[in-house]
């Protein structure tokens, strides 16, 4: 079987471990590059965090550091719900920092992208601060994105302001680039991740499934991205669940913008599924989960791990 190359972005992250977990675990997925990015702790804990899952897995997966703050906004953190490490819970042993690259992540992705032979799908599960500079900076790559599967936005309430979910409120400037780059995006916002559960059944089986299923546990008994009674919020694995199973999703072509000014309402995605704005679609947005085939997938993956 042939993988689809990908390069992940991400800011670990308690939920943002769970996905690199099954994305590099997947038969079906070849990660080209982790980049990382200033989101729910800042640049050194969130690497420092991608370099202690890449070694616990054994997985040698070249990391690039990213932007340590937003293109314009101040930075803000989300350690309220990951704990002040970002990945609290769990007993890393002290990784090597062998896998970093030299290069800024914007230059290894700009260079793992012009040398792959096919398009490769840019992974983006944490603020977009990274793939926006890529884009502005070379444009020349657009050719070599496959897709953007990003998982951010919201087509309702938000979790960070009334209406703005965490990633894209972070750096919606960087976010409006993205949706205005005119390539093919796909978001999964937080409407699907609050249906994208894990409850305390099977917190309780992935305690005594494997290494990363107890890794995975007790990083559990930290998060707080919802409760262990109500479940717990599971949004960047959406944006693995779409690459490996899109059929779990109904996906609406739309088209989406992001306030930046609003007295409000700043880092709010507008998704017109109405077609108010008149304006041509710019992205599939996800607006439904099936969230059966969401947990049953989610355990299977995890299964996979060592
Ligand atoms: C997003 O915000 C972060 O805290 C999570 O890792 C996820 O990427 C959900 O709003
Ligand atoms: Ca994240």
């Amino acid at each position: 079987m042939t993988k689809r190359p990908v390069i992940i972005d991400t800011d670990p992250g308690i939920d943002d471990a769970v996905a690199l977990a099954i994305a590099l675990y997947s038969e079906e997925l070849e990660v080209r590059l982790i980049t990382t990015v200033a989101g729910n702790v800042g640049l050194e804990k969130v690497t420092k965090n991608a370099l202690r899952l890449l070694q616990f897995f054994g997985k040698d997966i070249p990391v690039a550091l990213g932007a340590a703050r937003p293109l314009i906004k101040a930075p803000i953190d989300a350690s309220d719900i990951h704990g002040s490490t970002g990945m609290d819970g769990f007993e890393f042993e002290e990784p090597t920092k062998d896998l970093v690259l030299k290069e800024h992540a914007v230059n290894a992705m700009r260079r793992v992208l012009m040398e792959s032979v096919e398009p490769i799908t840019l992974v983006p599960i944490g603020p977009l601060t990274n793939i926006a500079l890529l884009l502005n900076m070379y444009p020349e790559v657009k050719d070599k994105i496959a897709e953007i599967v990003l998982m951010g936005g919201s087509t309702g309430r938000g979790n960070m302001g009334v209406m703005a979910e965490f990633n894209i409120f972070a750096d919606p400037e960087a976010a409006k680039i993205v949706f205005q780059s005119e390539l093919p995006v796909v978001m999964l916002p937080l409407d699907v991740g609050l249906k994208a559960l894990v409850y305390p059944e099977d917190s309780e089986k992935l305690k005594g499934m494997n290494e990363t299923g107890r890794m995975i546990y007790q990083l559990f008994q930290k998060y707080r991205g919802g409760s262990m009674k109500t479940g717990l919020k599971m949004y960047d694995s959406t944006a693995i669940a779409y690459l490996l199973k899109p059929e779990m999703f109904q996906v609406a072509d739309t088209f989406v913008d992001v306030e930046l000014s609003g007295t409000l309402t700043t880092g709010c995605t507008v998704v017109d599924l109405k077609g108010y704005l008149g304006k041509p679609s710019n992205a599939k947005v996800c607006i439904d989960i099936d969230a059966d085939m969401f947990k049953q997938w989610f355990m299977e993956s995890l299964q996979k791990c060592n």
